[in-house]
């Protein structure tokens, strides 16, 4: 796909309930529901089940952030209806092998999370030669707490990973006015998590961050980007 990136809305709830309530409103208005980790925790796989009942033809990630056991969490999370999983970044190859061979043999999609990785593109490069695809570039949200913003630094290394060939989705505490920030990036899919779910009007949250991120990727015939 070309064209703009994607919008991830991201259920980071601990309330199954409130976040199919959240679904259901938001669905329209994004392109991909993620079964966020703490949902996945409280609520278990049954969430991405749940969600993809009452969001039949949407894009769904379940972000699981397998540390060990790939193959099993991404068959539990494709089971249960999710198109796309994600493997945290300091997982052995090994657990990364499996779940991208389980994701490949269903036609589905397995993402690495940089949650915690220090040395990136080192490991990028052996992610890349065993065929990984797509990355999670992540701005925590303790390290946000802790007051880490986001930086021409985060852009560098973001630039060198869609060299390297990944498709890339960035998250972490994105709001309207960071959009700018990444708009000479050619990333895939921007995740909005507390952007979108604690607005006033989350549905018009979600419409208005749509319209900026189709305006701000604008772009000249001839420079696509990815998605
Ligand atoms: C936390 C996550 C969140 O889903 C991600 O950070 C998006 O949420 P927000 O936009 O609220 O930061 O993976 O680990």
């Amino acid at each position: 796909m070309n064209g703009s990136p994607l919008l991830q809305v991201a259920l980071d709830y601990i309330s199954l309930p409130k976040a199919l309530v959240m679904a259901y409103q938001v669905a329209p208005e994004v392109d991909i529901i993620e079964i966020g980790t703490p949902l996945c925790k409280a609520a278990g796989i049954e969430a991405v089940r749940a969600v993809r009942e009452i969001c039949p033809d949407k894009l769904i990630l379940a972000d699981l952030k397998t540390p060990d056991v790939g193959g099993l969490e991404a068959t539990l999370a494709f089971d249960a209806g999710a198109d796309m999983m994600t493997v945290i970044g300091g997982a052995t190859l090994a657990t990364v092998e499996q779940a991208l061979a389980v994701a490949r043999q269903r036609g589905k999609e397995m993402l690495m999370e940089l949650t915690g990785v220090r040395d990136i593109l080192e490991r990028a490069v052996e992610w890349r030669r065993i065929g990984v695809e797509r990355i999670v570039y992540h701005r925590e949200w303790d390290a946000q707490s802790a007051g880490r913003v986001w930086n021409e630094a985060d852009k560098v290394t973001i630039r060198k990973l869609i060299d390297m060939g990944f498709k890339l989705t960035v998250t972490g505490g994105l709001t309207m006015e960071l959009l700018p920030f990444f708009a000479d990036l050619p990333v895939s899919v921007l995740i909005s998590g507390r952007g979108i779910r604690e607005a006033s009007d989350p549905r018009a949250a979600a419409r208005q961050m749509r319209l900026a991120i189709a305006d701000l990727w604008s772009v000249p015939s001839g420079e696509a980007h990815q998605a």
